[in-house]
């Protein structure tokens, strides 16, 4: 049977319900201490994807400065990686930033990390920039994300 998936905003409680299972189930590139921290960061807005059975699917989050809005990072949880969750997520953290007036998003994504790149492309992410060697000896695509009014 398909499951309903719903998108609320996320908790520290949240948080916990996944500690464990973060590095494993998830992606080891923010560990529970930092995600944390954005969490209680008056600056930051995270979501989560959640099952009707009350499975935490994934996560993003964003930090707001001034009118733009960066993306921190946006994980699915492995056993549900090309279903389509990272779209949903992605498709409410637009709408959240069209609700907060601003006028950009912008993020960074390592250049191998192609399932990224592709969703990021998908909803209308342009690439703006290029860090050279930004995760060691990878660069880092510099993408952005215009609101239209
Ligand atoms: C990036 C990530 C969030 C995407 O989540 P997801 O739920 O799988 O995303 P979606 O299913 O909505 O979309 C993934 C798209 O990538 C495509 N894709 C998968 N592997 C791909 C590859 N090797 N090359 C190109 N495209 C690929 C899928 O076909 C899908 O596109 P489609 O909808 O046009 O078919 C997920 O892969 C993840 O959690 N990765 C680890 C954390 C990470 O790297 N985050 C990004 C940091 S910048």
């Amino acid at each position: 049977m398909l499951k309903k998936i719903d998108i609320q905003e996320m908790s520290l409680n949240d948080l916990e319900k996944i500690k464990d299972i973060l590095i494993s189930d998830f992606d080891d590139f923010w560990n529970y201490n930092i995600l944390k921290e954005e969490l209680e960061s008056p600056n930051s807005k995270y979501i989560i994807a959640k099952t009707n059975d009350s499975e935490i699917i994934g996560f993003t989050g964003i930090k707001v400065l001034v009118d733009n809005a960066d993306i921190m990072n946006i994980v699915v949880k492995k056993s549900w990686r090309n279903q389509g969750v990272g779209n949903l997520l992605l498709n409410n953290l637009i709408s959240i930033c069209k609700d907060l007036n601003l006028l950009s998003l912008s993020l960074e994504v390592n250049e191998d990390n192609l399932p990224a790149i592709h969703l990021y492309e998908k909803v209308g992410f342009k690439q703006v920039g290029l860090r050279k060697n930004y995760y060691q000896d990878k660069n880092g695509i510099v993408m952005s994300y215009k609101i239209m009014t």
